[in-house]
């Protein structure tokens, strides 16, 4: 089968290099550098399980019928399927998602494919796909969510929780495309994982075909859960920050129940990266007239956390003359190549806004400032100037600053 993918991001990439262990796979980007890499053998982003595919197939020793493009023509004509994983920037003034470069792509396949069956693997607004096949009088589009993890992108691919893919139910032609579509997923998949769960007593990856806004419901309501399960745990903190209490001992005695559970508990300065805030916000925006309490509460509970995290920091440097506060990684997550929508970017700007000098350590940026504050990649010269060094996530970099750094990462794990 020949393939096509829009976008060679985390999402496009990891599914691009899934895909051509059996299939012709051509994955298109509008970024020529991004192109030139992967045309090169090497990967724009970081991921070990991507790193190694990329490895493994210029070496000879599993060869990938994959090849990365700008040209449309060569991606999308005669294509069978073509996947969109492109970005869906959160609007604020709309107070929507920005689905622009999805429809962008979406008009340059059609260009080159008229019967294509488009697969859009971008998270969009719940509702969005009827809207566009209306809109584009075109029934040859179907959506199917995305749940990997940065950092495991290519990975959480091969070892799925699920597939899941949207078709209008009352659309043979489309639900048959979907079944296709995920056989084609779990095909890719480690052989090893289609055992894992028959050893649960199901059978196979589990395989959902929904409706589309089903799907698009899925996937902005498994983020919007995992973002209340952050902000519950960080506000469980902030009370027993609040009460001097001992806030691992409570999350140690609450995790143990075996319907709470071990996982996304370790507190933080708010949920963050590129999907829990903008896909929270989306599902608020997506609720309108229907009733709820919950959702907005999970949008709201990240800012009231930022403004605490903010204040406990002002509390710590209070009394030094023009203070500075060090920064220690504008990433997410300790392994994390990116920090687009980090939470300690909000701690920064609140701290900023009470006129606190901010000096930030990020070994990955190569600028001399971020919003105005200086950027230094000398971690001895950051440490002596700060008076309080902030980290989101403790880093053993850390050890001999100790006493001057804040931070909630009380397990020291992401
Ligand atoms: N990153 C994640 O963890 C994750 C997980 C699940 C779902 N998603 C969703 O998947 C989508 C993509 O996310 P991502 O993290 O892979 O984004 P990304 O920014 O890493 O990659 C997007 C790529 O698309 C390219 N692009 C932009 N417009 C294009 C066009 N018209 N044609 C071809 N390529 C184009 C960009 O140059 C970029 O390389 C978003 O909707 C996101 O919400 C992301």
């Amino acid at each position: 089968m020949k393939i096509a993918v829009a976008g060679t991001g985390y999402v496009g990439l990891s599914v691009a290099l899934l895909l051509s262990q059996h299939h012709e796979v051509h994955a298109l980007d509008i970024v020529p550098a991004k192109v030139d890499l992967l045309n090169a053998g090497k990967s724009p982003i970081v991921d070990k399980e991507i790193t190694a595919f990329l490895d493994r197939n210029a070496s000879g020793e599993r060869p990938l019928n994959f090849q990365a493009t700008l040209d449309p023509a060569q991606a999308y004509t005669d294509a069978d399927y073509a996947v969109v994983a492109t970005p869906t920037n959160y609007d604020e003034k709309r107070n929507y998602f920005d689905t622009s470069s999805v429809e962008a792509a979406v008009a340059a396949v059609r260009e080159h494919s008229p019967h294509a069956w488009i697969v859009i693997k971008s998270t969009i607004p719940v509702g969005y796909t009827l809207q566009l096949r209306e809109r584009l009088h075109d029934d040859h589009i179907i959506f199917s969510p995305e749940f990997l993890r940065e950092g495991h992108a290519l990975y959480d691919n091969l070892h799925p929780s699920r597939i899941v893919v949207g078709a209008p139910q009352d659309d043979e032609a489309a639900v048959a495309a979907a079944k296709t579509f995920a056989g084609l997923l779990a095909q890719g998949a480690d052989p090893a994982e289609a055992e894992r769960h028959n050893a649960n007593g199901s059978t196979g990856i589990p395989e959902l075909v929904v409706g589309t806004t089903e799907a698009e419901a899925i996937k902005l309501f498994a983020n919007t859960y995992l973002a209340l399960r952050v902000a519950y745990f960080n506000e469980l903190d902030t009370y027993a920050e609040s009460r001097d209490l001992d806030t691992r001992a409570i999350i140690d005695g609450v995790c143990l129940d075996p319907r709470i559970g071990d996982g996304y508990n370790n507190p933080s300065f708010g949920y963050g990266g590129y999907c829990l805030p903008k896909d929270t916000k989306q599902l608020l925006a997506n609720y309108a007239a229907v009733p709820q309490n919950l959702i907005e509460a999970i949008v709201e509970a990240n800012r009231t956390r930022k403004d605490f995290v903010s204040d406990e920091i002002l509390q710590l440097v209070d009394g030094v003359k023009e203070p500075v506060v060090g920064i220690y990684r504008l990433t997410m997550k300790s392994g994390s190549d990116n920090f687009r929508q980090s939470a300690i970017q909000g701690v920064m700007k609140r701290l900023k806004g009470k006129g606190v000098t901010v000096i930030v350590y990020e070994p990955t940026l190569n600028k001399p400032d971020f919003f105005g504050s200086p950027v230094t990649h000398d971690l001895a010269e950051f440490k002596a100037k700060a008076d309080a060094i902030v980290a989101n996530r403790w880093n053993n970099d850390l050890d001999d600053v100790a006493d001057k750094v804040y931070t909630r990462d009380l397990f020291k794990r992401d």
